[in-house]
């Protein structure tokens, strides 16, 4: 894992396209990249083939931090890649203070939401129809970093 750089953008939006209904463009990447130090955009190398193949995007303000984007490319997937990078990540946010961290996800999406059980997230709340393309409510996961 490192930090992602303008020349990865390419990459990651191409596992963005391959990964969501509304992929974020590379604006929105190349803000978070820019978004210093609320934001912790991050890609996944290959150790071998030396190629991107997912990245994490996180932020951290004070007590709280929230991940916005994980995606790994469908040809990694079940490896236990994204599962290895969350808990890399959790560290880090637990050694930078935060107590809660939370994310979105759609019900619907059974992969990422076993994955973010299986790292002890809850249901915290429920935002309706927020989610387009489409239409469905967001679950607003958590998980409280004992210090
Ligand atoms: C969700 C995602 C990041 C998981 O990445 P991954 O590297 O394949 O996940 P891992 O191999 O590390 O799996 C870890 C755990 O997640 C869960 N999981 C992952 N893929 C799953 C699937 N297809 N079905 C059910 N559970 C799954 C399992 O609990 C798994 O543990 P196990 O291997 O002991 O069963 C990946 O599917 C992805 O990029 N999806 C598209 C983007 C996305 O939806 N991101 C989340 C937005 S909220």
């Amino acid at each position: 894992m490192r930090r992602m750089e303008e020349e990865d953008i390419s990459s990651v939006v191409e596992i963005e396209r391959l990964s969501y209904p509304n992929p974020w463009r590379d604006m929105t990447f190349r803000g978070e990249i820019y978004n210093q130090p609320v934001s912790f955009p991050f890609v996944i190398v290959h150790k071998y083939q030396k190629r991107i193949i997912g990245h994490i995007i996180f932020w951290c303000i004070k007590e709280r931090a929230q991940i916005n984007n994980i995606a790994i490319h469908p040809d990694f997937r079940r490896m236990g890649v994204a599962e290895a990078v969350m808990r890399k990540v959790l560290d880090q946010i637990k050694k930078a203070g935060a107590e809660l961290v939370t994310l979105e996800v759609r019900p619907s999406n059974v992969a990422a939401r076993s994955l973010y059980e299986k790292l002890g997230f809850e249901v915290l709340w429920v935002r309706q129809n927020y989610y387009s393309n489409p239409r469905e409510d967001a679950l607003i996961m958590g998980k409280f970093l004992s210090q």
